[in-house]
């Protein structure tokens, strides 16, 4: 395929001003220089949460602010003291409850000071915590409760009703964080416990490769996977917060994304903590004067988001931002999609920023090829692979290709925060690793001869809407749950804003005729069944879906459809 490559460069910000000195820097990194900055170096036994906040108390940091949250209603703050105390209790209430190491213990719930109290809670008794995204409804719930076999929940009352109790049947106990209207015997009140919680704890230590943390991401076929990684997951999260964010010790830090993405967990909660710096959290949701005003008011120093939300505040206008005091902000940095050289062209230009493009996975834990300080900034590239990670691109057979030659991204394993396994599917994970040696990502790139990487594609069908991955296999099976639908393929159509939306082709069963409503209320069936964001904005009606004949349903050929681009091999359609 023809590349057309783009040779723009903007040039690194810190003392490092070349990729001759960058190369100098690393020469001979290894990932046991970084493991010492632990105290498990020694001991050979960890915590991620005694790490991330215990540690910053016993050096004498407790009365640092680790958390400002704030919302419409809240705002509050924690010093690293009063995060271990109210996590220890929470663990305290687990243990109560007979929970313990290795126990799968999700929270769903929407981000409140509470959410990371018991993300905490969860990790210092050494159980594994699944974090669910809050758009969730019941389907998509209990499909990642069951699958992982959870046996403890943390919810509000807004979200209790999307539990379906019946279907979980290793669900064991729901705490609840607020008041019920109808208290109700069967499930545990988060306040009620925490005052009589007691504020020591005797922390479970673990070993590098115990459980750290599920999370459920989507792939062409199949439900979705959890993505189970574990504690040596720390060492990138400690390393990249170092060398990507650029934490430093009087930060204040941002990272926007919800905790039931990777991003929120690993860069929303691990890294900023083992770094010990002030973590900001903003509940509620996108306006550019709220981020903005957010920015201003805490100072932010350092801050991580997405294409969409710039691409959002970029379409917001300049003048939004003349009213806010953005000066505070050293570094900005994007990942989950393709970032748009315009919109890197454009922070430059607002923020006097160049908005630092990462790239990573769910499955890498950690960040794998970025653009960061010490390097210049090509608009369009995802950067270059971390020290100690080595990255290339290979043909279908495996073999390495030479630069600007596009192909599949692959990684050399493992790495630190290398996914352990998924869960309950070890055919899945193999799958990964088919190239013997080597992580085949499912992302298409190429590589120019500076090394740096190109991100071209998907190369299966997995949807990224503003930055959230969708896998179209449960779309379509909630589609093929409503009574007027017979066939369903789903596709991600390009959007200048989200990336991708979601299209659904559908055909109908015998007696349902199109109309709009009709499509409102699919539209709405899998908005309330599965969630927000995986509903299809569009939807078109079709007699029949080109499928092949074992019945799959071909979406390489809605997509030329959509697109209007030729279909390819149709040797194995239907009819
Ligand atoms: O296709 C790539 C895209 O997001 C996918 C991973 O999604 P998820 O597991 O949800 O993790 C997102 C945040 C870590 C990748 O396979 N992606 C991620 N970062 C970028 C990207 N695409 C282009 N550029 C990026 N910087």
């Amino acid at each position: 395929m023809e590349i057309n490559h783009n040779n723009e460069l903007l040039p690194s910000v810190n003392s490092l001003t070349n990729m001759d000195d960058y190369e100098q820097t690393y020469k001979d990194f290894n990932w046991e220089d970084v493991e010492r900055h632990f105290t498990w170096y020694e001991t050979g036994k960890c915590n991620m949460a005694y790490e991330a906040i215990d540690q910053h108390v016993e050096a004498g940091r407790g009365d640092k602010i680790a958390l400002i949250y704030s919302d419409a209603k809240r705002e509050e703050s924690y010093t690293f003291r009063q995060l271990r105390d109210k996590s220890n209790q929470f663990g305290n209430v687990l243990r109560k409850q007979g929970i313990g190491k290795g126990d799968r213990v999700f929270i769903f719930m929407a981000r409140s000071p509470e959410l990371y109290i018991c993300l905490l809670g969860i990790l210092k008794i050494g159980a594994v915590v699944g974090p669910l995204f809050e758009a969730f409804m019941e389907t998509a719930v209990k499909d990642r409760l069951v699958d992982s076999s959870a046996v403890a929940l943390i919810t509000t009352p807004q979200l209790l009703g999307r539990i379906s109790k019946s279907e979980t049947p290793d669900l064991k106990h729901i705490i609840v964080v607020g008041e019920l209207e109808n208290p109700d015997d069967s499930v545990i009140s988060y306040h009620a416990e925490m005052e009589v919680a007691s504020e020591e704890l005797e922390l479970e230590w673990l070993n590098r490769d115990d459980g750290l943390i599920i999370h459920y991401t989507s792939g062409s076929t199949g439900k979705p996977k959890g993505v189970y990684h574990v504690q040596n997951a720390m060492i990138q999260h400690y390393f990249s917060g170092k060398v990507v964010l650029d934490l430093r010790d009087d930060d204040v830090y941002w990272c926007t994304a919800d905790p039931g993405w990777v991003t929120g967990t690993s860069y929303g909660i691990f890294a900023p903590w083992l770094h010990g710096v002030t973590n900001v959290i903003r509940g509620g949701r996108f306006s550019p004067q709220d981020w903005y005003s957010t920015i201003a008011k805490y100072k932010v120093t350092v801050w991580y988001s997405a294409p969409t939300a710039f691409r959002m505040l970029m379409g917001a206008g300049d003048e939004v931002i003349s009213q806010y005091d953005l000066s505070s902000l050293r570094h900005v940095l994007s990942v989950g999609e393709p970032l748009n050289p315009e919109v890197v062209r454009w922070g430059y230009k607002t923020y006097g920023q160049r908005i630092h493009d990462t790239w990573w996975m769910t499955e890498t834990g950690a960040q794998m090829i970025c653009n960061y300080p010490g390097m210049g900034i090509k608009p369009g590239s995802m950067g270059r692979p971390l020290p100690g990670i080595e990255a290339t691109i290979k043909d279908d057979k495996g073999n390495t290709v030479p630069p600007y030659t596009m192909g599949n991204l692959a990684i050399k394993a493992p790495w630190p925060s290398m996914m352990n396994r998924i869960w309950n599917n070890p055919d899945k994970y193999e799958e990964y690793f088919r190239v013997q040696g080597w992580y085949i990502s499912g992302d298409s790139a190429y590589m120019d001869d500076e090394g740096y990487f190109w991100f071209q594609g998907r190369i299966d069908d997995v949807i990224n809407s503003s930055g959230e991955r969708i896998g179209p296999f449960e779309v379509e099976s909630k589609l093929l749950e409503h009574p007027a639908v017979a066939e369903a393929g789903v596709i991600g159509k390009p959007d200048a804003i989200r990336g991708e939306i979601i299209k659904a082709f559908i055909s109908l069963r015998e007696g349902y005729v199109e109309s709009p409503e009709l499509k409102e209320d699919i539209y709405r069936f899998v908005k309330e069944g599965l969630s927000a964001h995986a509903a299809p904005r569009e939807i078109e009606f079709k007699e029949k879906l080109p499928k092949t004949r074992s019945g799959k349903i071909m979406r390489r050929v809605l997509k030329a459809w959509e697109l209007n681009l030729p279909t390819g091999d149709l040797s194995t359609i239907e009819d």
